[in-house]
């Protein structure tokens, strides 16, 4: 499932028919290989607030070289501590450091602008903080060459939980995310948990991801076992095969069912506390679309996509909470969609069922404790079976409708969920970020 307009553009007459016809231009977007460096090159650090004296710390940490900025080089990545702006007239901060760097950056470069949480500050502070979004929005549209740009708001009191969140953000694994805002520590105060392989973060740890057989699903279950999980993968009887083959690749466990199943959520958390005396880490990533205008909608339709896509997710989750087959820093993760955010012509059962899982995240980040933490990905258009269904034109335009002018890859979605996994993202909870390039559509 190759992107054909991009490989087209690649060619000498492709490159020909873009420049004389203005028509997008995809970059080969870089992405992470197991083993690579997270950032190959230099990071530029600027801003002055209360997280800049730790951070050469954690870059250094991350294996990841800095410098202050000099003029001539050149920057994979840039990171701004914008902690320290506490008025609007300090904002003036970002085009002093951004604009001089902007010419000196690599391909595939890395921008993230640290702030504070808005809600935890007041007054001017506040204002200012909030500013910020808009800049990295903004910024996220018009640096080009598949650059990315993120706000990632840091509650006072999860300082120190920074690593994971830079570690994602500033390598090639968040490749096809940009534009995002990530709030850490906002729901609680924690102190994330100490990482000793950067390359294998989840060593050890137990991951049940549901949908595991194909598509976005097989590539969590591959990044997640990369990054050193046992992973449980649930899919319907009719794709077992293929799920006990990739599941025998892995090294892996794997439970045939349909989530929808009245006694599925038992089924689950009875086979993760008996074979594997709990899990680590639940990824809610199988799901269903049955698209038609609300007018034409049939209740078949309607029901069966709430009953994959949100019903079974907080029934398991619910059951496992409830059985406490969820071990102490856990990760709870759904898999949303920009349908749940944007809406969608002929999607409306898909979007009720994808912004309800956005629903589940609100619901429960506040009450989950033992370090348990629960986030979500929306995923835009990502080439998977599922996209191939679409009609050509739908999808063509739907491809090119994002910053990055070209579809995310399943490994793009699987990137981000590794990062929600990570021990290190204890404070990294409640939180909803978009796997799409930055669409154009919504939020
Ligand atoms: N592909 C995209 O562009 C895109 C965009 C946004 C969100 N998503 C979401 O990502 C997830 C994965 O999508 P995909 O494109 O890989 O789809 P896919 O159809 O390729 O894979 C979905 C998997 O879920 C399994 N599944 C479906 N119903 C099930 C049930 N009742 N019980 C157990 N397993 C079941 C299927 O057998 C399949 O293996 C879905 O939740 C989807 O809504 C996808």
């Amino acid at each position: 499932m190759s992107d054909r307009y991009q490989g087209f553009v690649s060619s000498p007459i492709g490159r020909m028919m873009v420049k004389n016809l203005g028509l997008p231009a995809p970059t080969r977007l870089e992405r992470y290989a197991a083993g690579d460096p997270l950032v190959a090159g230099t990071v530029a650090l600027g801003g002055d607030g209360r997280l800049s004296a730790s951070l050469p710390t954690v870059l250094e940490g991350l294996g990841i070289a800095w410098s202050l900025p000099t003029s001539g080089e050149k920057y994979k990545g840039l990171v701004f501590d914008a902690t320290g702006i506490t008025d609007t007239r300090a904002l003036i901060a970002l085009q002093e450091f951004f604009t001089p760097l902007l010419r000196s950056l690599e391909t595939c470069a890395r921008i993230v602008v640290l702030a504070t949480t808005p809600e935890s500050v007041s007054g001017s502070e506040r204002v200012a903080q909030r500013a910020l979004e808009g800049f990295t929005r903004s910024l996220g549209k018009e640096i080009g060459r598949g650059g990315t740009v993120q706000l990632v708001y840091v509650t006072p009191g999860a300082d120190d939980a920074i690593a994971s969140t830079l570690a994602f953000f500033l390598s090639p694994k968040s490749a096809y995310v940009s534009g995002q805002v990530v709030r850490i520590g906002a729901h609680q105060e924690r102190e994330a948990e100490h990482v000793a392989d950067w390359h294998r973060p989840l060593e050890g740890r137990i991951a049940l991801v549901t949908g595991a057989s194909r598509g976005i699903g097989e590539q969590i279950a591959r990044v997640l076992h990369r990054d050193g999980a046992k992973v449980v993968g649930v899919d319907v009887p009719q794709a077992a095969s293929e799920l006990q083959a990739l599941m025998r690749e892995l090294e892996g466990d794997h439970v045939t069912l349909d989530i929808t199943g009245k006694d599925a959520p038992q089924r689950i958390a009875h086979h993760l506390a008996t074979e594997h005396g709990g899990v680590d880490i639940v990824v809610h990533n199988a799901g269903i679309t049955r698209d038609k205008k609300l007018a034409n909608m049939d209740e078949d339709r309607w029901s069966s996509v709430i009953g994959v896509n949100l019903t079974a997710p907080e029934r398991i989750t619910r059951q496992l909470l409830e059985d406490k087959v969820i071990n102490d820093n856990g990760r709870i993760i759904g898999v949303a969609s920009i349908a749940g955010i944007a809406g969608n012509v002929g999607q409306t059962n898909y979007a009720v069922s994808k912004a309800g899982v956005i629903g589940l995240v609100d619901s429960l980040a506040d009450d989950l404790g033992h370090g348990i933490t629960i986030n979500a990905v929306a995923p835009g258009f990502i080439i998977t079976a599922m996209t191939a269904a679409v009609p050509f034109a739908t999808r063509e335009v739907g491809q090119r409708l994002n910053v990055m002018s070209q579809g995310g890859l399943p490994v793009d979605v699987a990137e981000a969920i590794a990062w929600y996994a990570s021990p290190g993202s204890t404070a990294v909870n409640g939180n909803v970020v978009r796997v799409c390039g930055q669409m154009m559509l919504g939020a």
